[in-house]
């Protein structure tokens, strides 16, 4: 599966205003006093520049991504100690831990099945490292004014998000509430806030590439009127608002403050 410069470019204002701002600041505090970050996931470096204002000049981030293209966006993009490394994720033993003092990520941990999660959290406990992993969608969609065929779609769409996306089966909707619980089992303490989009006409462009993945996914997933919501949708999005649902999540070892 692969994600766009341009999709992350859209949805980057919106993660922004939706990430918790006071799991954002407790992150960077759990960096510590001389922060490598460890981004997984990093696609263009949206965590980076969410945190940057919250860390001392000096902190060095390694980003790690299997598509190289939006890694050497990234790089350019980027100022300070900035490393790159292209890499799949699902092999956990090659992350490159050495010094890192905190792992983030952001919409990643829907795309991922369970038991990636859980080989993640054992590393990470292992290691005694923080970590921050900002909007995996929780399932929830909801427009104004509603359409016929909302609930539908959703429910398609939600169907669709479980299925595989490189990885085995994706938790999808139940990465946040999963994921929570396997970071607990692994010794976390976990904390948790919800970070959802909320778009109205001044979002419009985002809201209408969103419509049309959410329309043919849904489609996809088997819901044969989903083209029609689509387009229908898309037709009113200047005149409508639409919650998506995520979860940010905050996962401290148990020694950290
Ligand atoms: C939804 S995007 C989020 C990107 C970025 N974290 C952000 O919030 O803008 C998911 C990212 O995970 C990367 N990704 C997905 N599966 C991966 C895998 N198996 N190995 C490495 N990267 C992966 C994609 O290339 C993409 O950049």
């Amino acid at each position: 599966m692969s994600f766009t410069a341009e999709w992350l470019a859209l949805r980057e204002p919106a993660d922004r205003a939706a990430r918790d701002a006071g799991l954002v600041a407790r992150a960077a505090l759990a960096a510590g006093p001389d922060p490598v970050i460890l981004d997984l996931g990093s696609g263009t470096g949206s965590t980076l520049r969410v945190m940057e204002p919250h860390l001392p000049d000096h902190a060095a981030w390694r980003l790690v991504d299997n598509d190289a293209d939006l890694l050497e966006q990234a790089r350019s993009d980027a100022h300070g100690s900035v490393e790159t490394r292209a890499m799949d994720l699902r092999d956990l033993d090659a992350l490159p831990l050495e010094g890192v003092t905190l792992v983030t990520a952001s919409a990643l941990l829907d795309l991922m099945p369970a038991d990636w999660i859980a080989r993640l959290a054992d590393r990470l406990a292992a290691a005694r490292l923080p970590f921050y992993a900002a909007l995996s969608y929780d399932g929830v969609m909801r427009w104004q004014p509603h359409l016929p065929g909302d609930a539908s779609v959703t429910r398609a769409f939600n169907d669709h998000q479980r299925g595989d996306k490189g990885l085995g089966a994706a938790l999808g909707p139940d990465s946040g509430p999963r994921s929570v619980e396997i970071l607990r089992k692994a010794g976390f303490r976990v904390h948790h806030a919800d970070s959802p989009w909320s778009l109205n006409g001044a979002e419009a462009p985002l809201h209408r590439a969103l419509l049309e993945g959410i329309a043919s996914a849904a489609a996809e997933a088997g819901n044969a009127d989903a083209a029609e919501w689509g387009r229908n949708r898309i037709r009113i999005a200047e005149q409508s608002r639409c919650h998506v649902g995520h979860i940010d999540i905050l996962a401290l070892p148990p020694c950290a403050g």
